[in-house]
């Protein structure tokens, strides 16, 4: 039984055989219309979502299956006291496959734990999204064409945000990738992942709190959002958020293949003049968590051989 709950679960060349088949997928949609027949996705969000659970649905449909879930744990017995686990017990007996969304780090695991389908992390606390991170290589390969020698900025909010953690884990198995890390002080790479994964492993990296310094060197722009939801003080918040806020201006001295990616929602870190900016990729982003979560549910399933 393989579950999906930290991106290091897949290795290397897993993910690239899930990044090889999401783009099958694209070329080919008709082959895999019917893959899943029969199959059922549970989708079980106790924190909001629109793009991931609503592309892992899409996803799940166009692979020719079904879905149910919820999509707050007021919608849920949750809201009764029901544990996690008692839950994705019961999700099981109904289901084939469950994705899960949980505000509490480490929830996703448990749940894969207590069933014998496969479990796939959505997205917990502000630890891992690593169906996010493979969303974003598939973005990168597909517009940069490539996934090595590349300089990868990161903006924003590096503390809490937990698709910056996942992907900087997955980048650095990949050859020749430097990273600039901007951030205020308070919301930098937490330690742990320099420790663990940076420093380890001698990727080079440095941390700077401005964005125009050093715009010209990305290959790479990943902007986030500050994550409101993980303060504990709304004042913290409110002096921080508008930090970065990228714009036409700020574009001037930054490559002209340069990749703008984000994984959205967007509040204001990105001024909507930058959406027609050839440069800007985050819609194309969106897309590609579909076909990525295809073709990962098909690996999991083991279907990923039950095309037309
Ligand atoms: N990128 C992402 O996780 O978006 P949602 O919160 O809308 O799912």
């Amino acid at each position: 039984m393989r579950h999906l709950i930290d991106p290091t679960d897949l290795s290397l060349q897993e993910i690239d055989e899930i990044l090889d088949l999401a783009e099958d997928i694209i070329q080919h949609r008709e082959k895999y219309a019917e893959a899943c027949k029969g199959k059922k996705l549970a989708t079980l969000f106790y924190e909001p979502s629109t793009r991931t659970r609503l592309s892992f649905e899409a996803a799940m449909l166009e692979l020719g299956g079904s879905v149910l879930g919820f999509s707050s744990a007021d919608a849920s017995s949750a809201a009764k006291g029901e544990s996690v686990a008692d839950t994705a017990r019961t999700v099981s007996k109904y289901a084939d496959i469950i994705a899960m969304r949980h505000p509490k780090e480490g929830a996703p695991l448990v749940a894969s734990q207590h069933v014998n389908i496969p479990v796939i992390n959505a997205g917990d606390g502000g630890h891992n999204h690593p169906t996010q991170t493979l969303t974003d290589l598939l973005t990168i390969k597909q517009t940069k064409g490539r996934l090595n020698n590349l300089t990868v900025g990161f903006c924003g909010d590096l503390k809490f945000g937990r698709t910056v953690h996942s992907l900087i884990k997955q980048l650095s198995c990949y050859e020749n990738i430097r990273f600039i890390l901007i951030s205020p002080q308070e919301l930098q790479v937490p330690d742990y992942i320099k420790e663990e994964t940076l420093l380890k492993k001698n990727i080079p990296f440095e941390e700077v709190t401005e964005m125009e310094p050093v715009i010209g060197q990305l290959d790479i722009l990943y902007m986030t959002r500050v994550q409101r939801e993980r303060f504990f003080n709304e004042a913290d918040y409110i002096r921080l958020k508008d930090t970065y806020i990228l714009n036409l201006a700020k574009l001037a001295n930054a490559k002209p293949d340069l990749k703008i990616l984000h994984p959205l929602p967007r509040v204001n870190e990105i001024a909507t003049e930058v959406d027609s900016d050839p440069r800007a990729v985050y819609f194309d982003q969106v897309e590609y968590g579909k076909f990525v979560r295809m073709a990962l549910m098909l690996k999991l399933l083991g279907l990923e051989n039950n095309t037309k």
